[in-house]
């Protein structure tokens, strides 16, 4: 999840005085925000203060962040000429920045709180990348999917290769697990992922493993193809809300499953509230590999001490 944000008052005074993009080019406020939760909340792990759409800038199709209408992409994909000049650059010369971060987090972390570090994966990029933008309805993606399949999967190919890379490139630089988030992947058809998404997801896991660190896999609507999304890779599945904790892993051979908390929850009066978060230890079953978590970010209006609730509870058991 988004562990950092807007739903953190100390998170909200940086703000004032940075742009989103700019805390993330700075490693000491990145190293800072990435510590605020872990301070705040109590939680177990931290995950660096970056963004997925950090490799946009290096790749020159051009990112800034639109107060109320999040990211905005300057030069969207629209066809195969856009592909093929996508350059090759070297993720620790042009993203230094966030391996930078993640040796002075590490640096300032307690030793028994992991740092996490993350990439987008290559369908949930393509998204940004083609829509321009975030989208409800994914109409050009999927469009210039069916339209151009070639130059598609040249496209993805390429965003597997950058974010394998810059993963592997986190891990040496201390992130102790690394995590490929697939936010909108929930969008396709079972068909669809294993034929469009797929051996991409695999490409970038596969070439993140060499880093040799736990990998976790998150995606959010992939209860309809969830053996198929696990079989891309990851040590680690995540699972968001529609689907109960139990009958995720009864359908996959996985050590591990994050999730499955929805964050709305965290709007909901305290008992009502509770009863979720039981109810998805319950479903646990005392399993070792269960890693407690929201099932995608909390949401901004969310009050901090709801989160520090649920930690307690979690850590109580
Ligand atoms: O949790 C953390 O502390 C790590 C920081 C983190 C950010 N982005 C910082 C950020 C992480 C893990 C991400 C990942 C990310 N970014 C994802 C994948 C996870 C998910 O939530 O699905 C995606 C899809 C993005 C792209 C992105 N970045 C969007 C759509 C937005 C706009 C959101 C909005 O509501 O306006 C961002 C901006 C962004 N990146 C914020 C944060 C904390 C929002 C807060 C702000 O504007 O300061």
């Amino acid at each position: 999840m988004r562990q950092a944000g807007r739903y953190m008052p100390q998170y909200r005074k940086l703000r004032q005085r940075h742009s989103i993009l700019d805390l993330c080019r700075n490693p000491e406020l990145a190293a800072e925000v990435t510590l605020q939760p872990v301070h705040r909340l109590g939680v177990d792990a931290a995950i660096i203060f970056a963004d997925i759409l950090l490799p946009f800038e290096p790749l020159r199709l051009g990112l800034s962040f639109t107060a109320g209408e999040g990211p905005h992409i300057q030069r969207p994909i629209r066809d195969a000429a856009d592909v093929e000049r996508l350059p090759a650059f070297n993720v620790d010369a042009e993203l230094g920045f966030v391996m930078d971060a993640i040796r002075l987090a590490r640096r300032e972390l307690p030793a028994d709180v992991p740092l996490i570090g993350f990439a987008g994966a290559p369908f949930t990029l393509a998204s940004y990348a083609i829509e321009g933008g975030a989208s409800r309805t994914f109409t050009k993606t999927k469009r210039f999917m069916y339209q151009t399949p070639d130059t598609w999967h040249l496209l993805l190919s390429k965003l597997a290769d950058v974010v394998g890379r810059f993963l592997a490139a986190q891990a040496r630089a201390g992130a102790q697990a690394l995590q490929l988030f697939d936010s909108w992947v929930g969008c396709l058809s079972p068909d669809d992922y294993r034929t469009y998404v797929q051996p991409h997801s695999r490409k970038a896991l596969t070439i993140a493993s060499a880093a040799k660190v736990p990998l976790i896999h998150f995606g959010t609507g992939t209860a309809t193809f969830l053996e198929d999304f696990a079989a891309a890779g990851g040590d680690v599945i995540s699972i968001d809300w529609r689907i109960p904790l139990d009958a995720a892993w009864a359908r996959i051979e996985t050590r591990a499953i994050q999730g499955n908390l929805e964050p709305a929850a965290l709007l909901a009066p305290a008992a009502e509230r509770t009863r979720h978060v039981r109810d998805i230890l319950t479903r646990a079953g005392g399993r070792p590999g269960h890693i407690f978590n929201l099932g995608h970010g909390i949401l901004p209006e969310t009050d901090v001490a709801a989160v520090r609730a649920v930690v307690e509870l979690v850590h109580g058991g």
